[in-house]
């Protein structure tokens, strides 16, 4: 990519990144409302307490100073560049003051001691960033299992970012989905897949087509079709006495018959099997 391209590619993560953690804060009404001060915030050395300009010394403004609440302050910046470990600073404005933020990104597999993976970092007062960690390592918990299928992997307690494991269904059960899963960088595990039963032929007496061939249900092994293969069956026009296909699908287990279709008696198929609704005249040729 051309350095310009990747520039802006970065300035469109940026201002995505911005629009999701400041949506958070924006729930939070914290552009509106000051927090009631705390006295010993975690990480925030607060500022004299004040409720207008006037009970501000000097050049201090009487401003809103997160967890201290609104407190004198003196506008002036904080420390740049700030390394932080497992995580990527970027300051969201130019400046650096009292007030501005930077936004913190963990790199993939880690995450803040809170869960998120972004936040942002607010310059206090005390000219200390307001978040100067991102920590810690994200771990997936162990896969899940599934109905009639297995994992293919050796059981532990917690797995990496990254790690893939594999999944098996029962002989004769079909995987529907990905036959892996990856641990994502939030600890969660991709979509697991599904294993979807075989289904029994609801019929005994007419051919159906399957397959592209058209067959008794004797011919087709155990009478059973694999998840999602189609089986059409025929249907009797009484009035003309021809017959029309209708297709179903077997869908893990359940292969429905259709409304229109009628199964041949014993008699009609032992004594009459030319006249069996599969063996009739097709109604498109009539
Ligand atoms: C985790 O990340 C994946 C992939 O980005 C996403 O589809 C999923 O919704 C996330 N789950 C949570 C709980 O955030």
């Amino acid at each position: 990519m051309p350095l310009g391209a990747q520039k802006n590619m970065d300035i469109i993560v940026l201002a995505i990144a911005i629009l999701q953690v400041s949506s958070v804060f924006s729930e939070q009404d914290v552009w509106n409302t000051c927090p009631t001060r705390n006295e010993n915030p975690v990480g925030q050395t607060c500022q004299k307490a004040c409720t207008h300009h006037g009970e501000c010394a000097g050049k201090r403004q009487c401003l809103c100073d997160g967890d201290c609440g609104m407190s004198c302050i003196l506008i002036r910046s904080c420390p740049w560049p700030v390394a932080i470990e497992n995580a990527e600073t970027r300051l969201v404005t130019e400046s650096k003051n009292f007030g501005d933020e930077m936004l913190v990104m963990c790199q993939p597999g880690f995450k803040m001691a809170a869960g998120q993976e972004m936040t942002l970092s607010r310059c206090q007062g005390d000219r200390k960033w307001s978040v100067t960690a991102a920590c810690e390592e994200t771990f997936c918990p162990p896969p899940p299992e599934i109905k009639d299928g297995y994992l293919v992997a050796v059981k532990k307690q917690e797995y990496e970012v990254s790690e893939v494991i594999y999944y098996l269904c029962q002989k004769t059960f079909y995987l529907d989905g990905s036959n892996s899963v990856t641990c994502q960088t939030n600890g969660t595990w991709s979509q697991t897949p599904l294993c979807r039963a075989r289904c029994k032929i609801p019929a005994q007496r007419s051919r159906v087509l399957y397959n592209g061939k058209k067959l008794w249900i004797t011919e087709i092994p155990e009478a059973l079709v694999t998840h999602f293969e189609e089986v059409t069956f025929f249907c009797r026009n009484k009035n003309q006495q021809c017959s029309y296909p209708a297709p179903s699908r077997c869908f893990d287990g359940v292969l429905p018959v259709p409304e229109c279709y009628e199964e041949p008696t014993w008699i009609q198929y032992n004594f009459f099997p030319k006249n069996v609704v599969s063996e009739i005249t097709s109604c498109q040729e009539s």
